[in-house]
Formats: structure tokens, C-alpha cells, sequence
């Protein structure tokens, strides 16, 4: 009963044949009265992505790869085989796809999320695909544990607004990069059609700014995705 109901909400939200983010990816399964703005959910910085099967119709939807661009995104993180590759706020493994090919199997890819349904529902994905380099596991809200230099590359989209103290938390990333590595962040404009609520919504000079505060030298870098911006933000020399 539940998941008619929540496929014939999605079907209703989110069926738009346009080329921009229909709802894009920070989006809401479910419930009427949550859904504000377009589809997204009315919600806090920390709420919760429970029952990944829902969220998997949002994610996952083959639409999105219009305004997505993975291919874009795969291209400017500059993966080449054998790198080890974050993708923080992995959910349901939607770029997981797109950077285990690029890695290779000499490579990694780390799928880290707070959500224990998200990784739940993550290594039953990677295990049915057979995708050998991917590793999923459930991080804190505040830290990604990942070891001091030990990765080439973090990918974060539509996630980096839900993180608490920016600044601290770009620390820990830039101590987790190896010298030649960076940062990725992918979000929604603020003058989206999409996306999270506008009172969540980060501009690139701020994503910006809270990598430069971890210590990183962060911009916007050009790119064509539809109502998004990419930052980069790198180690010092
Ligand atoms: C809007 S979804 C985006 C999922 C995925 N990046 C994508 O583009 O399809 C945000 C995800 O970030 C996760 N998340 C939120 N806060 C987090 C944090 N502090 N650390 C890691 N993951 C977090 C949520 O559980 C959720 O799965």
C-alpha cells in the first residue's frame, strides 16, 4: 500500500520531460506534507535519507543523467586508474556507476554515507553488479574517517549543505588528500528550480570559502550542468 502510494507521488513530482534537474537530487520520497518547493522535502540541515528504496526512484531515475552529466563530472575529477575516489554522500550510488569503470579495478572507490539504509542498500547494489572496487560504509555526520593522505579524490553532490561546522569538516578532507588531490563539490545555484529549500542552498563563493577555511584553495570551475556549479578546492603547494 505505502509503495503504490509513494510511486504514484514520485510519478506525480517528478515526471517532467525537461532537461533540467526535475527534482533533482535532494528531493523528497515522501510524504504530502512534506513536499514543498517543487518536490523537495521541507527539512532540516541533518535530516535523515531513510528507506533507500524509495529514495532510489529520486536518485536513480534514468532521467536525471540529462542534467546530471556524469560523464562531465567524471571528466572534470580527472580520475585515471589505480586512484582511490570518495564519493561522500553517496546514497544510492548514483555516481558509484560512473567512477568504478574509472578507477579500474587496480583503483577504489570509497561510497561513505551517514545513512545506514543508504550503505545498506549500497553493498547489496555493488555486490549484485559485481563492482570489486567499490566499499561502502556508514561515516559520522562529522567526520569521514578517512585516514590522514590516503585519497586522490572526494566527490560531494547535493550533499556539502547538510554538513554541520564546513570549516572543520574541509579540514578533514584536506588531510585526507594525498598532495595531488582535491576536493569536488557539485550543488544546486540558488537561483535553481531545484534543489533543497533556498534557506539551505550554499553558493559556489561560499562552498568556497568553507574549503578555503579547511585550508584548501578552492573555486568555481567552468562547466555546462544545468542550474549547478562545480568547486574545486586543492591542497596548498
Ligand atoms: C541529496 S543526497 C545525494 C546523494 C548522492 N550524492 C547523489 O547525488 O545521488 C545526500 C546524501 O548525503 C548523505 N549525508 C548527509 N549528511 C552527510 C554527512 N555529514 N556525511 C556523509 N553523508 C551525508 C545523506 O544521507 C544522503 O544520502
Amino acid at each position: 500500500m505505502r509503495k503504490s502510494f509513494v510511486a504514484l507521488l514520485l510519478a506525480a513530482v517528478f515526471w517532467h520531460p525537461r532537461q533540467v534537474p526535475p527534482a533533482a537530487a535532494d528531493q523528497a520520497p515522501p510524504s504530502p506534507a512534506s513536499v514543498t518547493h517543487g518536490g523537495h522535502p521541507a527539512h532540516g540541515m541533518q535530516h535523515r535519507f531513510e528507506h533507500a528504496e524509495d529514495w532510489v526512484r529520486v536518485f536513480d531515475d534514468p532521467a536525471r543523467d540529462a542534467w546530471q552529466r556524469p560523464a562531465e563530472v567524471v571528466r572534470l575529477l580527472a580520475l585515471s586508474p589505480g586512484m582511490t575516489v570518495v564519493d561522500l554522500g553517496a546514497g544510492t550510488g548514483y555516481f558509484v556507476h560512473h567512477l568504478s569503470p574509472a578507477v579500474g579495478a587496480q583503483g577504489r572507490v570509497l561510497a561513505l554515507d551517514v545513512e545506514p539504509d543508504m550503505i545498506r542498500y549500497l553493498k547489496e547494489r555493488v555486490a549484485g553488479e559485481r563492482l570489486g572496487n567499490v566499499e561502502a560504509r556508514v561515516v559520522q555526520p562529522d567526520d569521514p574517517g578517512l585516514p590522514d593522505g590516503s585519497v586522490d579524490r572526494i566527490l560531494v553532490v547535493d550533499t556539502w549543505h547538510h554538513i554541520g561546522d564546513r570549516a572543520r569538516y574541509g579540514k578533514k578532507l584536506a588531510a585526507a588528500l594525498k598532495p595531488d588531490g582535491f576536493v569536488m563539490i557539485v550543488d544546486f545555484t540558488k537561483e535553481s528550480k531545484s534543489g533543497p529549500p533556498p534557506e539551505m542552498r550554499l553558493g559556489p563563493e561560499q562552498v568556497a570559502a568553507d574549503l578555503a577555511g579547511g585550508g584548501l584553495g578552492a573555486a568555481a570551475v567552468e562547466e555546462s550542468l544545468p542550474e549547478q556549479y562545480v568547486v574545486i578546492g586543492r591542497k596548498p603547494p
